[in-house]
């Protein structure tokens, strides 16, 4: 089967680099191998480095990182308990989903689409919730592309004795996330965005806090895969004590410790600022083509950016025409954004300056024709 070569431009996945892919071609080995255990460690460091993070309990999840939100929230979350969760999205609105499915009680603050989770209504919630137990939130939210002030949402919670669980899976290895210096307890991401791994793992970080209180459970964790305590027979015993759990795929993990050793070669600023760059110069090009952010710009992701279809254009047509004619793939809108945004990634590889001139080049190609036609 011969697949086409894309310019991955969209919400994920992003591009990955020939060397990832080759390291992912290596010869599969046994998961209880030594010699692939001695490689779970330094998966495991490389991840508390790109996290920011002492934590332990630092590991890749063998699943896409829906399956990670759902291992955080079942694992701290009993029936009974309250959990006020953030939608300014469309996963806080997953989240909210998984945490009512555990048998929580959801608290659910909504914010419009395309601004920040606000601090203010968070401690509003608080306050006004003095049993609950978490609080959830997206801090890069990749149907908007905003980003949240994890730092603050964080403070608020741990002030107050709760919890905080955050996704991050648009932002790690993209905009920084310092899991330690926000006193966060559970933060997950995924391996296909910024750290531009193929999909299908999910990074995940948990506190000494987050851990204790999973320990001090009073019921049985509902996800026999999800059940933290299961999963870190495999992922913690050391040196040849792990039991089997699943078997790990290892070809992935392959291809996550090659990503996590080019994020730390590159360096944690200059990753960053390359993100920060490539916004940069996108930013530039589609004010020349007279196209608008949906969001503004002090709240914006440099990785994922939300911009306004011009009115009368056909949104799909663009995506169809950049797809099939030149090999770039840009995002739709999702949820109450359906067919009003294009969702353009510069993620990882894709971050790059000649990634972003192919892109306004096709676009400026593109973009007369369709708006001629809308006129028409
Ligand atoms: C913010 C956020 N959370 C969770 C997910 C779910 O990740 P996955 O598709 O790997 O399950 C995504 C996927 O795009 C995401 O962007």
């Amino acid at each position: 089967m011969v697949l086409p070569t894309r310019l991955l431009m969209g919400p994920g996945p992003s591009n990955v680099s020939s060397a990832v892919l080759a390291a992912t071609a290596q010869p599969t080995i046994g998961h209880l191998d030594p010699a692939f255990q001695a490689m779970m460690e330094e998966v495991k460091d490389l991840l508390r480095f790109a996290f920011q993070t002492e934590n332990a309990m630092t590991f890749p999840i063998s699943a896409p990182a829906s399956l990670a939100m759902e291992v955080a929230l079942v694992n701290l979350l009993e029936p009974g308990d309250t959990a006020i969760i953030a939608q300014n999205g469309v996963f806080g609105g997953r989240m909210a989903d998984i945490a009512a499915r555990a048998g929580a009680n959801v608290v659910l603050l909504t914010f419009d689409w395309g601004t920040p989770v606000a601090p203010d209504v968070v401690a509003g919630a608080i306050k006004a919730n003095p049993k609950a137990k978490l609080l959830g939130f997206v801090h890069a939210e990749t149907s908007t592309g905003v980003c949240s002030d994890a730092k603050a949402l964080c403070a608020l919670a741990r002030g107050a004795g709760l919890l905080t669980v955050v996704d991050t899976v648009t932002g790690l290895g993209g905009t920084p996330v310092e899991v330690d210096a926000w006193g966060a307890d559970v933060v997950y991401s995924g391996t296909q965005k910024c750290l531009s791994v193929p999909p299908g793992l999910a990074p995940i970080t948990f506190s000494d806090r987050a851990i204790g209180c999973i320990e001090g459970r009073t019921t049985k964790v509902q996800s026999w895969f999800g059940d933290l305590n299961l999963v870190l027979g495999y992922w913690s015993g050391e040196g040849g004590g792990r039991s089997y759990h699943h078997t790990a795929p290892v070809n992935a993990i392959y291809g996550l410790l090659k990503g996590l050793q080019d994020l730390k070669a590159e360096g944690l600023e200059a990753r960053w600022q390359r993100h920060r760059d490539a916004h940069q110069r996108l930013a530039e090009g589609l004010r020349r083509l007279d196209l608008q952010f949906l969001v503004e710009e002090d709240a914006r992701l440099p990785q994922l950016n939300t911009v306004r279809v011009p009115t009368g254009v056909d949104e799909a047509a663009v995506r169809s025409c950049l797809l099939n004619e030149y090999d770039i793939e840009i995002g739709a809108g999702l949820g109450a954004l359906a067919g009003k945004v294009w969702r353009i990634g510069l993620m990882g590889e894709t971050a790059r300056p000649e990634n972003v001139d192919r892109l306004l080049n096709a676009l400026g190609e593109v973009l007369p024709d369709l708006r001629q036609a809308a006129v028409a």
